[in-house]
């Protein structure tokens, strides 16, 4: 029987001979996505030089993890409305940074703040989409790296700090598929300062004639909430509420 590399690893920690909590895994480098595999981390989500996000076909999650300690991440789905069902919102978060994992097999992913992005519409609650910086460090309390059965390709589960193991995602491309792993500062961290009011993130509406990156897609909420629908006809699985805000 072939032992799966997280096994190798777990035990591995259970002897106590990792020391460092610096350490890197090299079972997680690549980039991995959710199922529909349309939301990727990299140049197709988001567009350092014009500050845009870029609307994926399908909504997903996916990771990238370098063998040095860098990730990436990108997330787009669907929200409820729990004022009215029939109009749900949809959001993309997007970050990059760097990861750790402790000798207790938790995964600590701390971004670069000032080039996290968000954009969230919720077209019932707010006519314009809004875009925000997004900075969030991430716990994992664990990950598993092994062969899914059912797909034959290697697969990863994160497990969130409360236990949840989060959708399984399976490697897309090894190397990773990245934006520069360095600060990229790009151009919403200029002139502007946080209120009070939201201290995390700096918001700037949308108009309805941004221009969505290569797609050059309008960004309207009628477009999103066209999605919005679209999401919930695809299934149940797919839908899921804002992770954090
Ligand atoms: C996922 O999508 C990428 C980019 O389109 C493609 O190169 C890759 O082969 C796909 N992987 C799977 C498992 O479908
Ligand atoms: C990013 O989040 C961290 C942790 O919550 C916080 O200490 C830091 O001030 C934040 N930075 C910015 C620029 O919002």
């Amino acid at each position: 029987m072939r032992l799966p590399s997280a096994y190798a690893l777990t035990a591995t920690l259970a002897f106590g001979s990792v020391a460092s909590a610096e350490l890197v895994d090299s079972s997680l480098v690549g980039t991995w996505a959710t199922k529909a595999n349309k939301t990727l981390t990299g140049p197709s989500f988001y567009d350092p030089v014009n500050d845009n996000m870029i609307e994926p076909s399908r909504p997903g999650i996916s990771y990238s993890f370098t063998s040095d300690g860098f990730y990436e991440e990108s997330y787009y789905r669907a929200i409820s409305n729990p004022a009215d069902p029939s109009c749900p919102g949809a959001i993309m978060q997007w970050q990059h940074g760097s990861y750790v994992i402790g000798s207790d097999g938790s995964l600590t992913m701390t971004p670069i703040a000032v080039d996290g992005r968000q954009l969230l519409s919720q077209p019932c609650q707010n006519s314009h989409a809004i875009y925000t910086r997004y900075n969030t460090t991430e716990k994992m309390k664990g990950y598993r790296v092994y062969t899914d059965p059912y797909h034959g390709i290697l697969r990863l589960d994160l497990t969130e700090f409360d236990g949840k193991i989060m959708q399984p995602m399976y490697l897309v491309y090894n190397p990773p598929e990245m934006l520069p792993t360095q600060t990229l500062n790009p151009t919403l961290a200029a002139g502007t300062t946080p209120t009070s009011k939201a201290k995390r993130h700096v918001g700037r509406e949308v108009p309805t004639n941004f221009k969505m990156g290569v797609q050059s897609k309008v960004m309207n909420p009628d477009g999103w909430w066209w999605m919005g629908l679209t999401f919930t006809g695809i299934g149940g699985l797919l839908y899921f509420g804002p992770r954090r805000m």
